[in-house]
Parts: structure tokens; sequence; C-alpha cells
């Protein structure tokens, strides 16, 4: 399995994918949305037999540096591989690299605290999201340069359900 950044030749791969892991259309939409826009910072596939995972980092509005991860997607035939792992990990030393300083994410605390994701780290950040299953990763090492403070998704999650 090969982790690389994404090309327009996946494209439809990477659709098929998300149309096929969520029970709705929206996650699809979403990261087609967020390419649209210019918000999609990174987005990554896992590559096997065709497309078999996607993650995508996408622009917040924050008082620092900051990104939201959302949505990864692995096709149900490789799930608990460990391909998901690999992708947010990935994701993650990419964007460190890159001088962001905090990654947000909603999602299961039991599955994104072994990344690092922190509830309590989040709990001063407002946002549609806020809540107990919304979490916040520093990335550099002085932690967060704010621990509060309104934050937004890029526009294109406004369309998501
Ligand atoms: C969530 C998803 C990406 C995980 O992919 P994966 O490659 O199977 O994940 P990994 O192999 O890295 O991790 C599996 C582990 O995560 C846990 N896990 C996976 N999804 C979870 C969830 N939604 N809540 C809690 N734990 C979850 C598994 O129980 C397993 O735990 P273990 O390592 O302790 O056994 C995959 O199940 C999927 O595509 N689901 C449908 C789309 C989705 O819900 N995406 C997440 C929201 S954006």
């Amino acid at each position: 399995m090969e982790i690389r950044n994404e090309i327009e030749a996946d494209f439809a791969a990477v659709r098929e994918l998300h149309l096929s892991a969520f029970p709705a259309a929206g996650e699809s939409q979403l990261v087609d949305a967020l390419r649209r826009d210019g918000d999609a910072v990174l987005s990554l596939v896992a590559v096997d037999d065709g497309v078999i995972g996607h993650i995508v980092f996408s622009h917040m509005t924050a008082p620092f540096k900051a990104l939201a991860l959302a949505p990864v997607a692995v096709r149900a035939d490789r799930r608990q591989q460990g391909v998901a792992a690999k992708l947010i990990s990935a994701g993650l030393e990419l964007v460190k690299a890159e001088g962001w300083e905090g990654v947000f994410v909603l999602g299961s605390p039991a599955y994104y605290t072994r990344f690092g994701f922190n509830v309590a780290l989040a709990e001063g950040f407002v946002c549609q999201y806020s809540g107990p299953y919304f979490m916040a990763l520093a990335l550099q090492e002085n932690g967060l340069p704010e621990t509060s403070g309104p934050i937004s998704y890029a526009p294109a999650f406004d369309g998501l359900d």
C-alpha cells in the first residue's frame, strides 16, 4: 500500500469511496466543494488495488494556523488494518512539517486520542462541532498559540447535513 498526494486521476475513485463509506452523498460532495474552493490543503490517498482510503485536511479560520481533519474513509474490505491510522499519521506529519499549528477533528475520542487529539484542548474553541466529540491537536512544540476563541470550518462544511 502506498500513501501519496491525491491527483486529478483519483477524483472519481475518491468520490466512489466516500459514496460507499457514508450513508449519504454529503461527504463526497464536501470533498468536491473543498477542492473547488481551494480549501483542501492536503488530500492524501491510500492506494493498493485502486484507492482504498482517503483523507482531507482543510483550511479553518482560527486564531492560529489551523486545519480541520475531515473526512477520512477507508474501503469496507480494507478496514481494521490500520489504513486510516496511516493516512492520519502521514497527514499530521506533513502538515506539521509545513508549519501548521493545530488540527481540529470531530470524531470518536476513543480513536483519535491515539494520535494525540484531546477533547479538553478543544473546549475553549467555539464552532458548530463543539462538544464532547470535538478534539484539538497541537502540532508544534509550544502547544497551541491560543487556548480559546471562535473558529470556523471552511464554507464547504455548511452544506454538510
Ligand atoms: C472510520 C474509518 C475511516 C476507520 O478506518 P480503518 O482503516 O478501519 O481504521 P484503523 O484500522 O486505522 O483503525 C481501526 C480502529 O479504529 C476504531 N474505529 C474505527 N472507526 C471508529 C469510530 N467511528 N469510532 C470509534 N472507533 C472507531 C476501530 O474499532 C479500531 O480500533 P482498534 O484499533 O482499537 O481495534 C473506516 O471505518 C470508515 O471509512 N468508516 C466509514 C466512514 C467514516 O465513518 N469516517 C469517519 C468519519 S469522517
